[in-house]
């Protein structure tokens, strides 16, 4: 999943992995998973988490490379929050080659700004996350725009893309996504 932050990588990964009976694997998840135990790699992300910076791709590579290999032994997973970057799309595709894991499909949500904005300020005023703060709302935006996005046009030359209008109802979304991997998920 490449979307912007509040775009919903979350929402819909969860749903597609329930649906094929897979893995969900959120970088993010995981990255506030670390945080909370006080672990070592939690201890290097957090400032970055609460800063809505990207975390070092070191750290980022080595919490996630092991448990992408464990979950695609499990069956496949679907992915959200990473890769994050160019270099972490390059390395992810080195290890996918090592490991002869392949990726089927990138599915990009397309959402407005105003619309992700206003997702993430409602979850905000709802308790939201600790980088839920309007301010680093818009810097995490940024961030997407800067490092991200550009990921769209690699997995587009890759033949591996699909756009998926993200800005409906949750189960409109969902459906969408469904249709737009009906060439892996129908039989024959
Ligand atoms: P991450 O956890 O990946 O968060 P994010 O990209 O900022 O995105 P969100 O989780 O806020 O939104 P989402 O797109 O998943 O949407 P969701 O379904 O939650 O990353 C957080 C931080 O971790 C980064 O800033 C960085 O510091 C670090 N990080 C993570 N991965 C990294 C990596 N690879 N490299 C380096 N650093 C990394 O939905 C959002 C809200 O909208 C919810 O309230 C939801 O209920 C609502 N919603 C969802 N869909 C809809 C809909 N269709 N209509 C209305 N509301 C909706």
């Amino acid at each position: 999943m490449i979307a912007p932050p509040g775009a919903g990588k979350g929402t819909q990964a969860d749903r597609l992995a329930k649906r094929f009976d897979i893995d969900h694997v959120s970088s993010g998840e995981l990255l506030r998973a670390e945080v909370e135990q006080g672990s070592d790699f939690g201890l290097q992300a957090r400032q970055y988490l609460d800063a809505g910076d990207l975390v070092p791709d070191d750290v980022v590579l080595a919490m996630i490379m092991n448990r992408l290999v464990a979950a695609d032994d499990a069956g496949g997973f679907v992915l959200d929050g990473f890769p994050r970057n160019l270099p972490q799309a390059q390395a992810a595709a080195e290890a996918a080659r090592e490991d002869q894991v392949r990726v089927q499909a990138v599915i990009n949500l397309e959402v407005s700004t105003e619309e992700v904005r206003r997702r993430l300020l409602d979850r905000a005023a709802a308790g939201g996350r600790s980088d839920d703060q309007e301010a680093t709302i818009d810097h995490r935006l940024e961030v997407y725009d800067a490092q991200t996005q550009p990921l769209i046009e690699y997995y587009r030359g890759r033949g591996v893309l699909r756009t998926v209008d993200g800005e409906q109802p949750v189960d409109d979304v969902a459906a969408d996504v469904l249709d737009s991997l009906i060439d892996l998920t129908s039989p024959g």
